[in-house]
């Protein structure tokens, strides 16, 4: 048995996703941690019975975003709640080489693209608007780039047949949905072998 945390931003569908699809056991979501008060990520936590920390990133005394300090808290809270697996989903914040060291071989993220196609925050509408012929969802070992990490599985489809970006996107989240937790159960299984 092997406890995985899940960071987020936004709503959190993979989040739930993950939650109810290894509810089943042996590994179980020790923490959700977003850093957007209000987020749909905390309210799918609370009704999915997962602890829930908010981690905000400051400003400093100059205005500047403390990303430092606010990895600290991070790291701190992992540890605390014994993460074996750090799961990102959706969390829009860029992580430092401090904290990508601290975590490396345990820092897992969900890209909406066949990566290395279509990197950054508009990944489904670069994919729409490009000439592709196939749609799909990376995941990725998380390393210090934007998105660059060694995969670790891919999944895709045809766009034939999709007639919209919102059908597009639609199918993209239904793929992340099955793709996420299947890896993430095996990657757990991997660090608890026996
Ligand atoms: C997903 O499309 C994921 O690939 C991307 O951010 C989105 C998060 O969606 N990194 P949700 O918050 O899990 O619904």
């Amino acid at each position: 048995m092997a406890g995985y945390a899940v960071l987020a931003s936004g709503s959190g569908s993979n989040f739930e996703a993950l939650v109810k699809t290894l509810a089943a056991g042996p590994h179980r979501c020790c923490v959700l941690i977003g850093d957007r008060a209000g987020a749909g990520c905390f309210e799918r936590a609370e009704r999915l019975g997962v602890p829930a920390v908010l981690v905000s990133y400051a400003k400093d005394a100059d205005g500047k975003l403390d990303r430092l300090s606010a990895e600290r808290t991070l790291t701190h809270t992992l540890e605390e709640y014994r993460a074996e697996l750090v799961v990102l989903a959706g969390f829009m914040r860029v992580l430092s080489p401090f904290f990508v060291h601290r975590w490396k071989g345990r820092l897992i993220n969900i890209h909406p693209s066949l990566l290395p196609r279509h990197p950054g925050a508009h990944a489904i509408r670069d994919s729409w608007e490009s000439t592709d012929l196939e749609l799909g969802v990376s995941v990725h070992w998380v390393d210090e780039g934007v998105d660059t990490g060694k995969l670790i599985e891919q999944a895709s489809f045809s766009r034939s047949g999709i007639q919209s970006l919102a059908e597009a996107e639609e199918q993209i989240h239904r793929l992340e949905h099955q793709l996420y937790p299947r890896v993430v159960r095996r990657l757990l299984d991997e660090l608890t072998p026996g």
